[in-house]
């Protein structure tokens, strides 16, 4: 087994919930940084955790922390789509501007491709590791915490860390726990469909094939309350097609909840026949989903009141898939807490998160706005605006949110941030 480089140990124990992007994120960052970690997901096995979703994609930002984990990045690469540009057309087709992303590589990777190979990476590596206890089948059923340590129910039985770090998903429980309340996901007005089959089943057919035959593509077309990407990896070999609509959205959020492809059409109705193709074309066996859009209010605050539990992750901030970054944000927050954890120490864990939450709390919302913010300027499109500034519908891509190094930020700013901390309130 190879070994990975890890700082001296820190003496702090660490229990995670959830090995999502978050949760194992966070593991191999505590882990890294010296922390011994515990981490539990209430899936059985890694297939079931690996086995739903399609597309998804970590920014520079995000990406440029799995360069730190041997040879995770290489892996990704190799099974991730090889675009840097996305091609924009207008819903009753013509073309409109090619967006590029070649610049961007100064800033970090980006990384697309399917959610479950691309967590399976990220498992693999969090597995050879070795020093990383790693427990599945194990639902956390509550959380406690007091003065001098906090603590999770798995099984009836109690177990005990320094800090715990709340990495469920949208529909935590240490939310509620955190917040003292249970907070009412709101319905956001849209849903999106999502799909994914072989590029075998659209590469002989005259109006789509050019989408595979030529290696991977990525193209948008954007028209009123509704966007359509679709795109190719592995060289063509593999298609995916999402689209965001409005939608009643009286129903609960899944990622597992079979879509039809006549329901699919009816929103599609009177666009670019390329369009309507593409759904047609979706084979009957091909994974189908639809996907409602929930929406959370950004909560008032990350941890516990004793800053012994920390949120993270989607538990922490959903975000809806047009900002492009609820993974890299996730990412995020886990480098941010192991290195807090670091600087402060074990007999400083409650400043540790405190500045944790400091640290992420006004990026993860700034962050968050880029979402609803993209889905306006695309759904709400001036066309004689964007045919004389086509750019005027490119994805916005600001250097602050891409162009940023979590891990050296923290180390930067953690000095500052504890320090007010501490004079606010000198008993942390
Ligand atoms: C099934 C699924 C499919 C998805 N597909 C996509 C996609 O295709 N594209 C995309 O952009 N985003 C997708 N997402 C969302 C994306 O994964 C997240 O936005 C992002 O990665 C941050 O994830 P997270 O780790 O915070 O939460 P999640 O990925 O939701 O992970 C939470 C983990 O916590 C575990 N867990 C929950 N409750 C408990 C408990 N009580 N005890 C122990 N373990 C618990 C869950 O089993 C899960 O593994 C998907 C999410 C899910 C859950
Ligand atoms: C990519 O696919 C095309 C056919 O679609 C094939 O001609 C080409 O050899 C493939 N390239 C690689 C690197 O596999």
């Amino acid at each position: 087994m190879a070994s990975f480089h890890r700082r001296p140990a820190s003496g702090i124990k660490v229990i995670i919930v959830g090995a999502g992007f978050a949760g194992l994120s966070a593991a191999i960052e505590c882990d890294r940084k010296g922390h011994s970690v515990t981490l539990f997901d209430k899936a059985e096995s890694i297939e079931e955790l690996t086995r739903f979703g399609d597309i998804i994609s970590f920014d520079p930002n995000g990406a440029r922390n799995f360069e730190r984990w041997p040879g995770v990045i290489e892996a990704m690469q190799k099974v991730a789509r090889q675009t840097s540009w996305l091609d924009l057309y207008h819903w009753k087709g013509d073309f409109v501007t090619r967006q590029s992303f070649a610049d961007e590589r100064k800033w970090g990777p980006r990384i697309n491709g399917h959610r479950g190979e691309l967590h399976g990476i990220i498992w693999g590596h969090a597995v050879d590791r070795g020093t990383i206890d790693i427990r599945l089948g194990k639902r956390v059923t509550d959380y406690f915490e007091d003065d001098d340590k906090a603590g999770v129910v798995v099984d009836g039985e109690k177990m005990y860390a320094d800090v715990v770090i709340a990495a469920e998903g949208v529909r935590s429980r240490g939310r509620k726990i955190v917040l003292g309340f249970e907070d009412r996901p709101k319905s956001s007005g849209y849903a999106v469909y999502r799909a994914w089959f072989p590029g075998e089943a659209i590469a002989g057919n005259e109006m789509l094939k050019h989408l595979v035959v030529n290696g991977d593509t990525h193209s948008g077309w954007i028209g009123p309350d509704l966007h359509f990407l679709a795109s190719s990896l592995k060289n063509g070999s593999e298609f995916n097609w999402v689209f965001t609509h409005v939608d009643d959205g009286n129903i609960e959020e899944s990622w597992q909840f079979p879509g039809k492809v006549e329901d699919c059409l009816k929103y599609v109705e009177g666009w670019a026949p390329i369009v309507v193709e593409i759904v047609k074309s979706t084979p009957k066996d091909a994974r189908l989903i639809d996907h409602k859009l929930v929406y959370r209010e950004p909560l008032p605050t990350f941890i516990s009141p004793k800053a012994r539990i920390a949120l993270i992750g989607d538990a922490a901030h959903p975000f809806l898939p047009t900002s492009i970054q609820g993974a890299s944000q996730s990412i995020e927050d886990g480098v941010v807490l192991a290195a807090c954890l670091e600087l402060a120490g074990k007999n400083k864990v409650p400043l540790a998160v405190n500045a944790f939450e400091k640290i992420r709390y006004t990026r993860v919302h700034d962050a968050q706005a880029m979402g609803p913010k993209t889905r306006e300027k695309w759904h709400k499109a001036n066309w004689d605006e964007v045919q004389k500034t086509p750019e005027a519908i490119h994805l916005t891509r600001e250097a602050w949110l891409l162009n940023f190094d979590a891990e050296s930020d923290a180390y930067q700013r953690y000095g500052g941030v504890a320090a007010d901390l501490e004079a606010a309130r000198p008993r942390l």
